[in-house]
C-alpha cells in the first residue's frame, strides 16, 4: 500500500488527508473559515493565511491519528494557483515535514486536485476523458488524454459560475458561500419563473460568460418590485440559467472532441440540479465526485500525487508557490 499525506490551504479552508493507493480515503479533516469570514461577505486573505497557520500542525496529527498511519510514503500539497499567503502556509509546512521525514514532495495544481476528487471510489473513470471544472475561480473545460496531461478548450472570459453563485447570493441577501444558499433557496421554486440569459449559447468557441446573467439578476431586482418576494423562483430561475449555460458547452465540447465520458471537478460540482442535469443530459459516461471531495479537501490533492508519484513526477524542496500557476 502506498500512503500519501495530502494537503491543500490555496483559500479557506485547511486540508489535511491521508489516502492509501490513490482512491482509498483513510482521514480526511477539512477546518473551514466561513464562520470566520462570513462577517465579511467574501475571504480576507491576510485572515485565511493565519489561521491556517493556527490549525496546520495539529490537523496533521489528526488526520494521521485517524489513519493509523504514523509517517505516509510522500507528501503532497497544493502549489498553486490560489491566495498567495495560504498557499504559502500550505507549502512550507509540506516541505519542513517532507524533509524531516526524507519522503518525497509532491506540488499539485489545485485544478488538477479538483479532478482527481473523481478517482476517489470504486469505479474511477480511465483516461481520456473531457473535464468540466466549476469552482469559484475557474470555469473551463479541459481536454485530459493522458494522465498529467491538458489541453484547456473553454473557459471563461469573466466571473467564474462559483463566483457567480457567490455575488447572485449576495444580491439576493443569502449567507456566503453563496452556492449553497442559493440551491437552498431555490428548493419548490420554478427554475422557469424569471428568464435569465445564457450567455454564448450560439458561439462556435468553447468559452463561458457569466457577468450577464448576475447583472440581470442586478436588473431584475431593481426594475421588478415583486421580485424579491419571490425568493425561490428567482433562485431556482438564477440556477437553472447557470446550469443549462454549462451544459451547453458541455455538449458542444463533447460533440467537438468525441469524448465518451465526463469528469466534473470543483466545488459547483456539489451542486444537486447540475449533477442530476448531467447524468440524464450527457450523452456518454458521467462521473461526479462524491459529494465529501467537490469542496476544497486535502483528499483530491493526495489522489493526484498518488498518480504523479506513480509517474516519476515528484518535486525537489525547493519548489515555490505560484499563485497564477498554469495547468
Ligand atoms: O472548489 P471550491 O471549494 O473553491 C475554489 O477552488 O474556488 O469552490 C467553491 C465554490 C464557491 O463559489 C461556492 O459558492 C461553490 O463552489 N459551491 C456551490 C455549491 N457548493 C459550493 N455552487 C453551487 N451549488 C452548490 N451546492
Ligand atoms: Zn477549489
Amino acid at each position: 500500500m502506498t500512503s500519501i499525506l495530502g494537503i491543500e490551504t490555496s483559500c479557506d479552508e485547511t486540508g489535511v488527508a491521508v489516502v492509501a493507493d490513490g482512491r482509498r480515503v483513510l482521514a480526511n479533516e477539512v477546518a473551514s473559515q466561513i464562520d470566520i469570514h462570513k462577517e465579511f461577505g467574501g475571504v480576507v486573505p491576510e485572515i485565511a493565511s493565519r489561521q491556517h497557520t493556527r490549525v496546520i500542525s495539529q490537523l496533521t496529527r489528526k488526520a494521521l491519528g485517524i489513519a493509523g498511519i504514523e509517517i505516509p510514503d510522500a507528501v503532497a500539497v497544493t502549489r498553486g494557483p490560489g491566495l498567495m499567503g495560504s498557499l504559502l502556509v500550505g507549502l512550507c509546512f509540506a516541505k519542513a515535514i517532507a524533509y524531516a521525514w526524507n519522503k518525497p514532495l509532491i506540488g499539485v495544481h489545485h485544478i488538477e486536485g479538483h479532478i482527481f476528487a473523481a478517482m476517489l471510489c470504486d469505479s474511477p473513470p480511465e483516461f481520456p476523458f473531457l473535464a468540466l471544472v466549476v469552482s469559484g475561480g475557474h470555469t473551463q473545460l479541459v481536454d485530459c488524454p493522458a494522465p498529467h496531461q491538458y489541453a484547456i478548450l473553454g473557459a471563461t472570459r469573466d466571473d467564474a459560475v462559483g463566483e457567480c453563485f457567490d455575488k447572485v447570493a449576495r444580491l439576493l441577501g443569502l449567507p456566503y458561500p453563496g452556492g449553497p444558499s442559493i440551491q437552498k433557496a431555490a428548493e419548490g421554486g420554478d427554475p422557469q419563473a424569471f428568464r435569465f440569459p445564457r450567455a454564448m449559447l450560439d458561439a462556435p468557441h468553447l468559452d463561458f460568460s457569466y457577468s450577464g446573467l448576475k447583472t440581470a439578476v442586478l436588473y431584475t431586482l431593481r426594475d421588478d418590485p415583486g421580485a424579491k418576494d419571490r425568493l425561490p423562483d428567482l433562485a431556482a430561475s438564477f440556477q437553472e440559467a447557470a446550469v443549462d449555460a454549462l451544459l451547453a458547452k458541455t455538449r458542444q465540447a463533447m460533440r467537438e472532441t468525441g469524448a465518451r465520458r465526463l469528469v466534473l471537478a470543483g466545488g459547483v460540482a456539489a451542486n444537486r440540479r447540475l449533477r442530476e442535469r448531467l447524468l440524464a443530459d450527457i450523452d456518454g459516461d458521467v462521473f461526479l465526485p462524491p459529494f465529501a471531495y467537490c469542496l476544497d479537501n486535502g483528499a483530491m490533492i493526495a489522489a493526484a500525487a498518488d498518480s504523479r508519484l506513480r509517474h516519476g513526477l515528484t518535486d525537489p524542496l525547493t519548489i515555490t508557490p505560484d499563485a497564477a500557476l498554469p495547468l
